[in-house]
């Protein structure tokens, strides 16, 4: 069955990083798997913790644990439980019903982004940025909006405060960032969130920015500053 026309160029442009590890997978099948080493996708190659396991078979061998359905928001002890963690490492004031479970950061960038933006609308990314983000600027109808950094890849801040206009909604911001690596500073993402309070009361839009590497540790546990409280405008 033919897909929809403007689908055509989304799916020939998907993800890089799939076809490499799609790519990987086919190399191993041809010289080995232990000749191919794939840095494509973030998997591990070591085992989880055993806490993780012995917890979920623990988990599936309860009898009352249920494999239906969930409220829409995920299972309320659960959003109790996310809330609580963030509260705790970041003082972040959040309360449970600000908490929604979705499958991956793609799952919930999609969904918040869909529920936000207004046709033709901008999305703010510090450049280079994620290769998924065209994707779901894409499917909500917005326009993906570039800003340089600087050459050490953090904020360029001037020029993001040139990007900001009116038709700004939403920023996508992370940190540790990916792809580049940087972390960055408390103070910038304090100025950030001040230019971007100050576009959002000059312009009537909400000023939102959106971490999607909220909890502000990086893979090694050591911690960052954390975008999600560096927002001088609280998201609720
Ligand atoms: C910045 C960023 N956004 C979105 C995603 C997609 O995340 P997920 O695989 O959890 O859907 C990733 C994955 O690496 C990411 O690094």
């Amino acid at each position: 069955m033919p897909i929809a026309d403007k689908m055509v160029k989304m799916v020939e442009s998907a993800s890089m990083i799939r076809k490499m590890f799609e790519e990987g997978i086919r190399m191993k099948e041809k010289y080995g798997a232990d000749q191919v080493f794939d840095f494509s996708l973030g998997n591990p190659d070591v085992p989880p913790p055993a806490v993780v396991n012995d917890t979920l078979i623990r988990l599936i061998s309860n009898p009352a644990t249920s494999h239906g359905y969930m409220p829409n928001t995920g299972f309320p002890h659960v959003r109790k439980a996310v809330a609580d963690y963030l509260n705790q490492e970041y003082n972040a004031g959040l309360t449970p019903d600000l908490i929604v479970m979705t499958v991956g950061a793609a799952g919930a960038l999609n969904d918040i982004l869909r529920a936000l933006m207004n046709p033709g609308e901008d999305i703010l990314v510090p450049a280079p940025y994620f290769v998924g983000y065209h994707q779901y600027a894409f499917v909500a109808g917005a326009n993906l909006k570039p800003a340089a950094s600087l050459p050490d890849f953090h904020l360029d801040l001037p020029a993001l405060e040139k990007a900001v206009t009116a038709d700004t909604r939403v920023m996508l911001i992370n940190s540790p960032n990916n792809p580049t690596g940087v972390v960055y500073h408390k103070q910038e993402l304090m100025a950030l969130g001040k230019i971007l309070d100050a576009a959002a009361k000059n312009s009537g839009n909400a000023s939102i920015w959106f971490p999607t590497s909220p909890t502000g540790r990086s893979p090694m546990g050591w911690r960052c500053p954390a975008c999600l409280t560096s927002i001088p405008t609280p998201l609720c």
